[in-house]
Order: structure tokens, then C-alpha cells, then sequence
């Protein structure tokens, strides 16, 4: 392992997560080179090899910006140097922070989307996050009436045409926020995820695995980070809010 190339500092003002807080930062991902460099030299030789496995150019460098900027976020967070950081992965490949309580009570999750990543923080409870670009989608309706719960399928075809590309983006990043929050990703059934969009925007979660209580114990929110893009987070408990620091 080397030696990180900073000295370990306390948290940055703007830094500090009260346990109920859930921090989001949304970000580009295209920097010039020297930029891209310096989120490189801050990777492990694990993100290295995966950066090297990319077979599109602009993606390797998205992923080495995403990773950077993570590892920045949560060195500024943990008063550590960003290159310092240890990953830990879950059985299907989540990310969390490795090592003492004190690191790994900082939770994190990240999704990107077409040149821009979302990232969230918190800390002691499960998090999960998702950011799609709204984008025309032709089959939307077929993967409703295919992967989705029969209630919510038969709720997506009542809503008007020109309606149904929002909502399904609102109902995929919440749906994915939530199997993100738990580790499953999409290896987990869709359908057994039941979200509930109300009409007048906002979402809630309705039945995991046919349970409304299981449901309950956790906490849905979507929004519009930019302009054309659909972001949703899925956070275990209620008693937090939602702060954008930058
Ligand atoms: C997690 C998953 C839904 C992400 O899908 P996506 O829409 O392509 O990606 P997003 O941009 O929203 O999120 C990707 C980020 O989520 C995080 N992530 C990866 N796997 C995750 C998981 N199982 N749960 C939560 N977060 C995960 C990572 O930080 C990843 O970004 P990075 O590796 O570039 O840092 C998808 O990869 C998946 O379903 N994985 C599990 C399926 C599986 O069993 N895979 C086997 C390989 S271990």
C-alpha cells in the first residue's frame, strides 16, 4: 500500500454530517487533462485497472473523475487524504468505506448519467442513490408492463402520453435508489419494488417484497438535480432532511 501523498486533516467547515443530514453534491465529469490527472493520482491500483478496462475514452475518463471527486468529497469529510481512502465492496459490488468505525460510519453512494454524477453522504444508515438523463425512450412502456408491479404498470398507462417519460424515469431512479440503498442493484426483481408517485410530484415507497412494513422503514425522495435529469434517493429511516452544500 502507499503512503498517502497529504497529511491526514480535521473535517473542512460545510464538512460536518449531523445523523440527520444526507449530503447530495451533483457534478460534471468532463475536465482537461491536468484536472483528470490529479483526480488519477488519487486512485487505487484497483480503479486503475478498471479505468484501463473501458473501451470508450470519454467513459474511462468519466469513471476517473467520478472516483476522484469522490475520494475528494470524502476526504473533506473524514479529514483524511483523498488518496488515503480504502474501499471495501459488497457481494454485488457496493461500494463503502474500509477501516475503523470512525471512517465507516460515513455512508456514500454515487450514480452518473451522461456526463454528470450524484453524490450522496450520510451517516450510520443505508443510502442509495440514482440520476438518469431524461432521454426519448421508446420501449419505456414495455419494460413498465414487463418489470414493474401490476399496479404500477396499470397506474403508468393512465397517466397522458406526453406525462409518461418523466414519470417513468421518476419511478426507474427511485426504483433503483432503493435496490441501490441496499446493495441488490438490478440483480433484485423489479416488480417487488413497489413505488408510489403521488399526483402532485413527490414519492414514497408502497410494498417491498409484497410488505408495506418493510416499505415503511424506509424513506423515498425525488427531485430535478439539473435540468433534464431525473435523481432519486432512498435512505433507511425518516428523521433526516436533505442539504446541498455546494
Ligand atoms: C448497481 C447498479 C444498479 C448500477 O447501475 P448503473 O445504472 O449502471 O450505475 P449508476 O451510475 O447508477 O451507479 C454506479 C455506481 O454505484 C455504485 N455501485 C456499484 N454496485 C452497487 C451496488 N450493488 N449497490 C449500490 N451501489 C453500487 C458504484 O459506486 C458505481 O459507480 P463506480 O463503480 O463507477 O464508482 C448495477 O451495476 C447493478 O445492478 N449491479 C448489481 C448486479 C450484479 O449482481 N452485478 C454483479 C457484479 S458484482
Amino acid at each position: 500500500m502507499k503512503a498517502p501523498r497529504c497529511m491526514p486533516m480535521p473535517p473542512e467547515k460545510g464538512f460536518s454530517l449531523s445523523p440527520d443530514e444526507v449530503h447530495i453534491w451533483i457534478s460534471p465529469l468532463d475536465y482537461p487533462e491536468q484536472r483528470l490527472s490529479d483526480f488519477a493520482s488519487t486512485l487505487d491500483g484497483n480503479e486503475h485497472a478498471r479505468a484501463h478496462r473501458f473501451y470508450f475514452e470519454r467513459d474511462r475518463r468519466r469513471f476517473v473523475a467520478a472516483r476522484g471527486i469522490l475520494r475528494t468529497l470524502l476526504g473533506r469529510y473524514l479529514g483524511e487524504c483523498p488518496d488515503g481512502i480504502q474501499f471495501s465492496y459488497g457481494a454485488r459490488g457496493k461500494p463503502t468505506v474500509a477501516g475503523p468505525d470512525r471512517l465507516r460510519n460515513v455512508r456514500f453512494n454515487l450514480s452518473h448519467s451522461n456526463g454528470y454524477a450524484l453524490f450522496a453522504f450520510t451517516v450510520d444508515r443505508e443510502i442509495g442513490v440514482d440520476l438518469e438523463r431524461i432521454r426519448p425512450l421508446p420501449e419505456a412502456s414495455g419494460i413498465v408492463s414487463r418489470y414493474f408491479s401490476p399496479h404500477e404498470s396499470a397506474l403508468f398507462h393512465t397517466i397522458p402520453m406526453n406525462g409518461r417519460l418523466d414519470a417513468f424515469f421518476k419511478y426507474w431512479t427511485c426504483k433503483e435508489a432503493f435496490l441501490k440503498a441496499k446493495g441488490d442493484g438490478l440483480s433484485y426483481p423489479l416488480d417487488q419494488v413497489e413505488v408510489e408517485l403521488a399526483p402532485g410530484g413527490g414519492a414514497g415507497l408502497l410494498r417491498i417484497d409484497r410488505d408495506p412494513r418493510e416499505a415503511s422503514r424506509w424513506s423515498l425522495r425525488d427531485f430535478v438535480p439539473i435540468p433534464g435529469y431525473a435523481g432519486a434517493i432512498a435512505v433507511e429511516g425518516h428523521d433526516w432532511s436533505l442539504v446541498w452544500p455546494s
